[in-house]
């Protein structure tokens, strides 16, 4: 495998966005290419993409509020599963979070996908947490202040 990870950049939107696509994970409410945007610079060095040949066969972003550590978007092509690719993947966004000082990360499962995914997570440390997630959806905004930040900047002290 001929393959590496590296920082997601702005120019690779229409990959990443192809790649979840295709996975079902994308278009998401609220997800557009301004949210995905804000997103990297929120965070930067935090997102990441696995390429082969040039090519984005992985991702997975991560998030660092100040609280906790989050992932999100974890994600490897059909066709290139079951190579060690999506382990690589959290492996070097949970350094990079650990590196930033984040001492717990979280991440959501979907139910429908609880059987795969929680032995997945479990056989690489993760532990299914006492929580219910709540959630609230609030109308977008005319004017988004796109300079708010939750901490993302502390990402850049990365390994
Ligand atoms: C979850 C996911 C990222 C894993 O990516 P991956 O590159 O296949 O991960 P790895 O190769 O490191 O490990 C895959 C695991 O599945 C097993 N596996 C083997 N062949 C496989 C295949 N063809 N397809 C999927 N998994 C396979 C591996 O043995 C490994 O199991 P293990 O936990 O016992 O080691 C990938 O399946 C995916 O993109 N799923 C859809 C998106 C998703 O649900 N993401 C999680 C959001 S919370």
């Amino acid at each position: 495998m001929d393959g590496g990870v590296d920082v997601m950049a702005v120019g690779d939107f229409e990959e990443v966005a192809a790649l979840w696509r295709e996975v079902g994970m994308w278009p998401h409410e609220g997800e557009d290419r301004q949210w995905w945007e804000a997103a990297l610079s929120r965070n930067p060095g935090c997102a990441l993409v696995w390429r082969e040949g040039g090519a984005v066969v992985g991702t997975v972003m991560g998030a660092w509020d100040g609280v906790r550590g989050w992932i999100y978007h974890l994600a490897v092509s059909p066709l290139r599963r079951g190579q060690g690719i999506g382990s690589k993947l959290l492996a070097a966004v949970e350094q990079r979070l650990q590196a930033a000082g984040v001492r717990q990360i979280n991440l959501m499962v979907y139910e429908g996908e609880l059987d795969s995914l929680v032995g997945f997570y479990s056989r690489r440390g993760y532990e299914p947490a006492p929580v219910r997630v709540m959630r609230k959806r609030l109308p977008a905004l005319a004017n988004v202040r796109q300079e708010a930040r939750c901490g993302g900047e502390k990402c850049t002290n990365q390994a």
